[in-house]
């Protein structure tokens, strides 16, 4: 970011009307929480949460690093997303505007949505799942699927939501971390106007061993196709809801109850279980809502991110809903059955909040000026008034072009920073507040201690690019990884910093003159590929996982104009190294089998086979080495210590 970076001021009409006004209000909350942390954050908990038994106390870090954040307190999650809006009088409110793949419509009221979540909880509960049971949910994106996860909150069932793009081998993983005692699928996904399997991948994934924990698979139906079917264990959704009371008392929780887990990569090892807290998660997704994207009582608030990640929970599954907001909720994929599919839904719902992620819209751009049919122009999107961006960097660019093709030039877009680990925006414009610079995510969110610090945890100038860290606990943060209490702290508050700083994992720097931050990418071996994050490691790992062909493999990450980050993978084969024809084939090959360990979103772009890696003598892969020739770059680093240097020009020549 430079000096002379645009800046574009609030709106003045926008900025006049809302939650945070001005950037003097966005101070004054600034100072308020780095007066007094805990009554900050309790006053906002007062306000923004309902509660059975109020809390006494907010901030318990006798524990520390596992801090716990209002738990005398006791509350449901479900109740303050569905009960106390309808006691507000939001019962015949539209809920969630449901639009599935081929464009059909349903609108559900808050009324209904308690009416199927209190039945699906019932049925659960018929079945003996009970409070702290673990819960798998693998499903698409459905009313089924957000009434699922609001079901298990009711009872006090901690769900870990599958995204339905993982492949059996992952899914079994994922259950079998969990403990979980039941699966909740559904026969089969439409995506893109093609039917995909789900239940038929959850049998595979019990069959693979290890799940013993589960006793049922509670089946919704959505294609109506023919489904293989074990009773007892698999059972219909609908027939075992069909006699259930539509009454549903919630399970009053304490605060520090996991509402949540949800598996993400980290640069070593499996995925981890990232379990989230009820009260501390709760308050932020409604307060982001409110601040980040001035949500009110006539908005149309629309989050195009999947359930089946960490965006889908707080932004569709909890924030908005806490709120009582309207949301659509959408089935399909962008570009089906044309690339205007999401400017035609904005037309046709009216929404006024739009948050989607920079892989999106830089793939919006190719298709609309390929063809201008698709293009944004051709639609109308007055209704919108804020736009959101999330999950990666968004280059200044992409960001343009989403300001003015689809914002009009007038809808601030907020470029909010954050982490499944961080439950919410951590970094973020508000768009009454914050001047704009396109490709910065700006200031923290009030009461979020972000800084920059260098690898002993001392505070670098603004200019001067570090580690991005977190200096103070929050209530949305992360409790624990699941069954791994030790990896929690030593991966989030390593020693180098005293256990005193949360450890984000990326880089970040701050403008010299604004302070606003710019992120600057992943510092440890993790990738993101279209908003995805997934560990080199992970994909290293299922690559050899193909012992008959596979002796090493390396994955490092290259530069990609749509999608951000590119898999690029380094692979050394129990056979002669291929060329041509041979080896297209077996990039393939090994392509559709990381697909098969994994999902399709951890295919390799790149495959490169070589006789070799390049190691140091102590046999140390020089990955730094690997990420230069993925880019195409000419090698300028030192590579003295390298044990074998004609490799480098070998793997830079195939491809
Ligand atoms: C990256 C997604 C730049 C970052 C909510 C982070 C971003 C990782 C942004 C978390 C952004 C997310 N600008 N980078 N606005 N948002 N990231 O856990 O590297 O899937 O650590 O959570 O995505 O990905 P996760």
């Amino acid at each position: 970011m430079s000096d002379t970076a645009a800046l574009y001021p609030p709106p003045t009409a926008l900025a006049a009307k809302a939650h945070v006004s001005g950037r003097a209000a966005y101070d004054r909350l600034v100072a308020e929480a780095d007066a007094d942390p805990e009554g900050y954050w309790g006053r906002l908990a007062r306000e923004y949460v309902g509660w059975k038994t109020p809390f006494t106390r907010v901030l318990d870090d006798s524990r520390a690093p596992f801090f716990e954040w209002f738990n005398d307190g006791t509350l449901n999650a479900s109740w303050n997303c569905l009960e106390r809006n309808i006691e507000r009088g939001l019962g015949a409110k539209t809920a969630l505007i449901f639009e599935a793949d081929d464009g059909a419509v349903t609108h559900v009221s808050y009324r209904q949505l308690l009416v199927r979540a209190n039945r699906i909880a019932n049925a659960l509960r018929a079945l003996g799942v009970k409070k702290g049971d673990r819960v798998v949910i693998y499903m698409a994106m459905s009313i089924d699927g957000v009434a699922a996860m609001q079901a298990c909150a009711r009872i006090g069932a901690i769900h870990s939501v599958v995204f339905g793009g993982f492949s059996a081998h992952a899914l079994r993983d994922r259950i079998a971390d969990t403990g979980a005692c039941l699966v909740i699928t559904a026969d089969q996904q439409v995506r893109g106007g093609k039917q995909l399997p789900l239940k038929a991948i959850v049998d595979e994934a019990l069959a693979q061993g290890g799940c013993a924990s589960v006793r049922h698979v509670v089946v919704a139906r959505r294609t109506g196709a023919a489904v293989p079917f074990q009773a007892p264990r698999d059972l219909w959704l609908n027939e075992l809801v069909d006699g259930q009371s539509e009454h549903c008392e919630p399970e009053w929780v304490e605060a520090e109850h996991p509402l949540f887990l949800l598996y993400t990569s980290g640069s070593t090892g499996t995925p981890k279980g990232v379990q989230h807290a009820t009260g501390g998660y709760l308050l932020h997704a409604a307060l982001t809502c409110h601040w980040t994207f001035d949500m009110k009582a006539d908005d149309i608030f629309w989050c195009t991110a999947d359930i089946g990640w960490v965006t889908g929970h707080t932004y569709i599954a909890y924030g908005p809903l806490m709120l009582g907001a309207t949301q659509i909720v959408f089935e399909g994929v962008p570009t089906y059955p044309d690339a205007g599919r999401f400017w035609k839904m904005i037309e046709a719902h009216r929404a006024t909040i739009f948050y989607t992620a920079p892989t999106a819209i830089r793939s919006l751009i190719k298709a609309a000026e390929a063809n201008e049919a698709v293009h944004p122009a051709r639609y109308d999107l007055a209704s919108l008034r804020i736009l959101g961006s999330v999950g990666e960097p968004i280059n200044p660019a992409a960001w343009t072009w989403y300001h003015q093709h689809v914002g009009g030039g007038r809808c601030p877009i907020v470029d909010t920073f954050w982490q499944t680990e961080t439950g919410g925006h951590m970094i973020t414009p508000l768009p009454g507040a914050t001047d704009l610079v396109p490709g910065s995510c700006t200031l923290p969110f009030p009461g979020i201690a972000a800084a920059v610090v260098d690898e002993t945890g001392n505070e670098l100038p603004w200019g001067q690019g570090g580690i991005l860290v977190v200096k103070r606990p929050w209530p949305s943060m992360i409790r624990t990884i699941w069954g791994n209490p030790e990896r929690f702290r030593k991966g989030y508050f390593p020693e180098e910093f005293q256990g005193r700083y949360y450890l984000a994992g990326d880089g970040a720097i701050r403008d010299a003159k604004t302070g606003y931050f710019t992120i600057t990418g992943r510092i440890d071996d993790v990738l993101n590929v279209s908003g995805h994050r997934m560990g080199t490691m992970e994909i290293e790992s299922a690559l050899v996982a193909k012992t008959d062909l596979v002796a090493e493999a390396a994955v490092v990450g290259r530069p990609d104009d749509t999608t951000g980050e590119a898999i690029c993978a380094f692979v050394v084969l129990k056979r002669p190294r291929p060329t041509g024809e041979e080896a297209k084939a077996l990039a393939n090959e090994l392509r559709n089998w990381v697909a098969k360990e994994i999902g399709p979103i951890a295919k390799p772009k790149d495959i490169r086979f070589g006789d070799n890696l390049p190691k140091t003598r102590s046999g140390k892969i020089m990955r730094r080495l690997l990420r230069s020739i993925a880019k195409g770059e000419a090698i300028t680093q030192d590579t003295s210590t390298l044990e074998n240097p004609a490799i480098l020009e070998q793997l830079a020549q195939t491809n």
